[in-house]
């Protein structure tokens, strides 16, 4: 019997870590599948997604530059993916319609829950940035009730903008929205970088005792993209800091959960990642 397939567009993509995480997955679950990595030609992005489908793909993961396109593509999404504005896992249903799903901010939940057992519910929490990936965190980490919620960015009417859409969801959490300059005090218990920016010239510059002595620094990038902010958050004495390789097999985990209606173990996988791409 031939496997089903499925792939990862992105543009780049050589370097994407998917097939490996996705190969891992399907051997633990015993799951017949191929998984490969598409680059993605940013004219032609919808026509070909489309005729990988037509030729038989049963599922697509997507990535940087493409999951705005790719909401805008599908013909049905997720509420969650409606809130995020962005698709990262595609597949056809049964009545030929193509189907957006986001998987990056239960992800990111899962990963912070379960591998760092961190429970948002009443605490501080600092965001980062204001672009798609902090859109893809806001409806999770409101969903566990934090007390505050701060988005910090460098354009701070988008931070705003951000905290008007999401101001629904805020139940009792004081969703707050600043500049990177006039960022309100810490101590925070989570602080997380959602900025395409590392540390330093160029990068952000952020003042000290944000951190609380038990906080967590997240960002949600990995490998040396991640090495700045994470410096700078141990030189400040966080408790934990941790990049975004946990997220990027959580998420994995989701889609293919939505693909296979199986759910791998990711801990396993997360350490052979960890091991074979060589990222401390
Ligand atoms: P993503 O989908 O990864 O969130 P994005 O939508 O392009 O990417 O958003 C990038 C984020 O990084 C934005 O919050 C951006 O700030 P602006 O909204 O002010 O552009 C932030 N960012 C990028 N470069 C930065 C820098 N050098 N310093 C601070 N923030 C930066």
């Amino acid at each position: 019997m031939t496997p089903d397939r499925y792939a990862v567009v992105g543009n780049p993509i050589g370097h994407s870590l998917s097939p490996r995480i996705h190969a891992l997955f399907a051997e633990q679950t015993g799951q017949h599948l191929v998984y490969e990595a598409r680059l993605g030609r940013p004219e032609h992005f919808a026509e070909d997604v489309r005729e990988w489908f037509r030729e038989g793909l049963r599922g697509l993961n997507v990535t940087v530059p493409f999951k705005e396109e790719a909401f805008r593509l599908v013909d049905q999404h997720s509420r969650r993916a409606g809130r995020a504005g962005a698709v990262n896992t595609i597949w056809i249903e049964a009545d030929g319609l193509l189907t957006g799903d986001n998987t990056d901010g239960a992800g990111f939940l899962r990963d912070l829950t379960q591998r760092l057992g961190f429970d948002p519910g009443g605490r501080a929490i600092l965001i980062l940035g204001a672009g798609g990936a902090t859109r893809g965190l806001l409806e999770p980490l409101l969903g566990a009730a934090p007390a505050r919620l701060v988005i910090a960015n460098r354009t701070p009417e988008k931070a705003r903008g951000l905290q008007q859409d999401f101001a629904d969801l805020a139940r009792g959490a004081r969703l707050e929205a600043s500049g990177l300059e006039d960022m309100p005090a810490g101590p925070y218990d989570l602080v997380i970088n959602a900025t395409a920016a590392g540390l330093g010239s160029g990068g952000l510059a952020l003042p000290p005792a944000l951190l609380g002595a038990s906080g967590i620094a997240y960002d949600l990038v990995y490998g040396p993209a991640a090495r700045r902010f994470l410096e700078w958050a141990g030189a400040q004495g966080a408790a934990t800091v941790t990049d975004g390789l946990g997220m990027l097999v959580e998420q994995a985990a989701e889609a293919f959960a939505i693909w296979r209606g199986v759910r791998p173990e990711t801990a396993p996988v997360l350490a052979a990642i960890r091991d074979t791409a060589g990222i401390g």
